[in-house]
């Protein structure tokens, strides 16, 4: 017997709300797929690393005291960049590393949060106090990267900027080490 107009039969609204489940979870499931495939394949990570450390004696000793910021080379022949963000500045405000070698960027704060985002590239990290964010990358080509501080961190965030050079290996042989380390002319 049809039901007067307007009104929908049980058994349809249950097959319409099965269909739109069946939707929804597909879709879920593909955006989880996205994530961990991007997570893999652009060697995104988020940040696991929980190395604390301690933001007030920064200055007097250990690995982010003010001559050992900038880029140093490891025994491999990787680079490390150590910086310290600060209300508002990156120490020091310009790096130069080597185009087509392992980079590793450490970074700490000695405030509040900031960010450290370098467009286009896998490096996207929060810098917390009290602890060291790590993160790996390798850039193919030389070029300037711009960065402004990622994380609102107080009146003078949006003028809080740093610079990463990347420049060909030669040349970063080449270079003087005070230059490596903070693009010093
Ligand atoms: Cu530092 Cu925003």
């Amino acid at each position: 017997m049809p039901l007067p107009d307007g009104i929908v039969p049980a058994t349809v609204v249950a097959r319409t709300e099965k269909r739109w489940l069946l939707a929804m979870v597909s879709m879920l499931g593909f955006m989880m797929a996205v994530v961990v495939a991007n997570g893999i394949l652009n060697a995104a990570h988020p940040p696991t690393n929980v190395e604390p450390i301690d933001p007030t004696t920064l200055h007097l000793g250990g690995e982010f005291v003010e001559g050992n910021l900038g880029t140093a080379r490891e025994a491999d022949g990787s680079l490390t960049v150590r910086m310290v963000a600060d209300q508002y500045a990156f120490v020091p405000d310009c790096v130069e590393v080597a185009a087509g070698t392992p980079v590793k960027f450490r970074l700490t704060s000695i405030d509040v949060v900031h960010g450290f985002l370098l467009p286009a590239t896998n490096v996207n990290t929060m810098v917390v106090p009290g602890f060291v964010a790590e993160v790996r990358t390798r850039f193919d080509r030389p070029g300037m990267y711009r960065m402004p501080c990622n994380e609102f961190c107080g009146p003078g965030h949006h003028g809080m900027w740093t610079r990463v050079s990347v420049v060909p290996k030669e040349q970063f042989n080449a270079s003087a080490p005070i230059r490596r380390a903070v693009c010093a002319k």
